[in-house]
């Protein structure tokens, strides 16, 4: 698609001060950006070279192949990597110094395979479930888990960098979950220690614990949604005392514009029918870009500083506002579906409210189609 008609503008100073803002706030705790699902849908690789630039040392992502194409797109620093499949071959990532998470005595014989492969010691991160029920070694497979990793370590086969697990319900402040996956985890490194584990890093806090939970931080914080700028639940940060600006800014170009006579049906299905002349626009986004069909008749967009509604559903590649009778916008006018909200257009939060999601997952799903068009002010190397 043409940047013009539409585009992501990323913020990268935005996304720098929100990196700055967090890393202030757990200090002393060490922070990892998590770059998964191309950086939340802001693109990998510039959000990894801002973040390095900012001087992050561990960039965080889901699948072995996004940690790979860090590498490709020429990241030299600390990655950790955490879901893959029993099939998933675990020698590229040793051989390129990617740290792996294991939970399981048959994942560090792999890792240990892979380093013997490679002529290269494994960086491991040992995962216990201590109550999410996704991956992680049970309480009870703990200690089995960790026997075996300082078994491997004494070859010279594998390092444990790591101890880690991951919450279930920190952006709920007070649910009973968080309390007892804190005990879980401080007793799991216990048990690891005993054992003879000594990892350089303890992680158990996402984003909302990042904000929330000091006692959550241990020696390092996995920070993804916040350093978006978008708030892992409504009103977080501010409980937290810090201000997080968004860093995607979704607009387009009205590609149509036109006066239609009340008792006319828009969009397909004719879910709206005008009840007075009208004037509508045409926004040239759709579902296949990450604009969420149910957001159809709820959300609305800003337009020179006031908002508009969407009206009828929206389609694949483009949807249908309500301009108002009095209109005088034209084709080639600006609207923008989400933004920081600064200029009274909606932000990626609104939507999720409309949609009854949450702001993950309006920017992650903003598709391949859309161009990134990135927004310094510093000059950040590798990203134009
Ligand atoms: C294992 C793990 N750690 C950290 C994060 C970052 O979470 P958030 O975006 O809430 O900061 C995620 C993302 O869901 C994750 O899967």
């Amino acid at each position: 698609m043409d940047p013009l008609t539409a585009s992501a503008e990323i913020d990268l100073d935005a996304f720098a001060a929100n990196v700055d803002t967090l890393r202030a706030h757990v200090h002393p705790a060490a922070m990892m950006i998590v770059v998964k699902a191309e950086g939340y849908g802001h693109g990998l690789l510039p959000i990894a070279a801002a973040a390095r630039e900012r001087g992050i040392e561990w960039l965080g992502a889901a699948t072995p192949a996004e940690a790979l194409a860090l590498r490709e797109g020429g990241d030299t620093g600390r990655v950790l990597t955490w879901l893959y499949g029993p099939d998933t071959d675990l020698t590229p990532l040793v051989a390129a110094d990617i740290d792996v998470s294991a939970q399981s005595e048959e994942q560090i014989a792999r890792l240990v395979a892979a380093a013997g492969t490679v002529e290269r010691v494994a960086r491991v991160h040992l995962k216990v479930d201590t109550g999410l029920s996704r991956n992680g070694a049970t309480v009870d497979d703990w200690p089995r888990v960790c026997a075996a990793a300082v078994e491997a370590e004494e070859t010279g086969a594998v390092e444990v960098v790591g101890v880690w697990s991951h919450f279930a319900a920190s952006d709920e402040p007070g649910h009973p979950s968080v309390a007892a996956q804190l005990q879980v985890f401080r007793a799991a490194c216990e048990v690891a220690e005993e054992i003879g584990v000594r990892p350089r890093v303890r992680h158990l806090a996402n984003s909302a614990a990042a904000l929330l939970l000091p006692e959550a931080h241990f020696d390092l914080v996995r920070v993804g949604i916040a350093a978006y700028g978008v708030e892992p639940a409504p009103g977080l940060a501010t409980l937290a005392g810090i201000q997080l600006q968004p860093v995607m800014r979704l607009r387009a170009q009205l590609a149509n514009v036109k006066q239609i006579a009340a008792g006319t049906g828009v969009s397909y299905g004719h879910t709206w029918v005008a009840d007075r002349a009208t004037t509508v626009g045409l926004v040239p986004l759709g579902y296949a870009d990450g604009v969420p069909r149910h957001a159809s008749d709820l959300a609305s967009v800003g337009l020179d500083g006031r908002r508009v509604p969407v009206r009828g559903r929206i389609c694949m590649d483009q949807f249908v506002v309500e301009l108002g009778p009095e209109s005088t916008a034209k084709v080639g006018d600006e609207v923008v579906l989400f933004g920081s909200g600064s200029g009274g257009e909606p932000t990626a939060q609104d939507w999720a409210a409309v949609c009854d999601t949450i702001g993950y997952e309006i920017v992650t799903r903003i598709g391949a189609r859309v161009p990134r068009v990135y927004v310094a002010r510093v000059d950040v190397e590798g990203v134009g």
